[in-house]
């Protein structure tokens, strides 16, 4: 049954509790906010304590500063600016907290390791097709010591799913795959996922279209005319029903005015 609704995005789970304590936060008073280059970082990621969640903007800036490129550091100061903390922790409560989990379209791997690094039990394999990124994501997991994270160069289309999944991600991947490959795609991941286990899509919606057209003006930008294909959210729901999913979405609410939609998918 899908319930669609707007919603305050914190405010919903439907995949059990959020955990109250975090595994691994960084300690905010050990100074990394300033850190820049590797060694800094590689000496403090020792330092992954736990504390409380209040710790979360700090993990995101020993992640961002684990990268060494300026240019990365900012594509990722501005990934973080759009998927914001609040996204970042209501995704973070759906993905469970051991078992195996695929990023798919993981870029440079910032989400991967944030979530790595909340739950140690998780082993993240994040796949994505450029292989410049995911050799930055492997350098930084090392430097960050989270060895719970891995990458691949792969396309998500042809991917070998392995079998015993508990969860699978995708975090604005949808609209860069050819649509004619996105149901196909979704069939290998539900055969792949383990009974309950859960796949996020985080993508664009085509409504309200103010929204979509200026996402899709930001995502020009980046992809200059590379296809790109919103998925309007009741066809995307209806295809993860069809496959057996139990879909619940719902319009994720920022300050900008992106189209940003979540899709909640337990395998059933
Ligand atoms: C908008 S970026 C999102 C990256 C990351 N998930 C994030 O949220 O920061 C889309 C990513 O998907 C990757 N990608 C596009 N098509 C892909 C495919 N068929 N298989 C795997 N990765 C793909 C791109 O290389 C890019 O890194």
């Amino acid at each position: 049954m899908v319930k669609e609704k707007e919603i305050n995005h914190t405010d919903q789970m439907v995949a059990g509790a959020r955990p109250d304590a975090r595994e691994f936060v960084v300690d905010a008073s050990r100074g990394e906010h300033s850190a820049t280059g590797s060694a800094r970082t590689e000496r403090d990621a020792q330092n992954w304590i736990g504390l409380d969640r209040d710790s979360s903007r700090a993990r995101i800036r020993l992640i961002i500063t684990s990268y060494d490129s300026i240019i990365v550091r900012t594509y990722c100061r501005i990934r973080f600016v759009i998927l914001n903390l609040r996204f970042l922790e209501e995704l973070d409560q759906y993905i469970p907290r051991h078992g195996a989990v695929v990023d798919f379209g993981c870029g440079f791997g910032l989400f991967s390791l944030y979530f790595a690094s909340t739950a140690r039990g998780r082993r993240i394999t994040g796949v994505d097709l450029n292989e410049a990124r995911v050799k930055a994501a492997q350098l930084s997991a090392k430097r960050l010591s989270l060895s719970n994270a891995s990458y691949t160069a792969g396309n998500a289309t042809d991917y070998l799913v392995p079998n015993g999944l508990n969860c699978v991600y995708m975090l604005d991947l949808l609209h860069h795959i050819p649509q004619e490959s996105v149901a196909p795609l979704l069939q290998r991941i539900y055969d792949a996922l383990l009974p309950d286990g859960i796949l996020l899509i985080k993508d664009v919606d085509t409504v309200p279209a103010y929204k979509r057209l200026f996402t899709l003006a930001l995502d020009r930008v980046m992809v200059g005319l590379e296809p790109i294909h919103y998925w309007p959210s009741r066809e995307l729901i209806s295809l993860l029903e069809s496959l057996g999913f139990e879909v619940y979405s719902h319009e994720m609410r920022d300050i900008l005015p992106y189209a940003h939609r979540l899709y909640i998918c337990r395998k059933r």
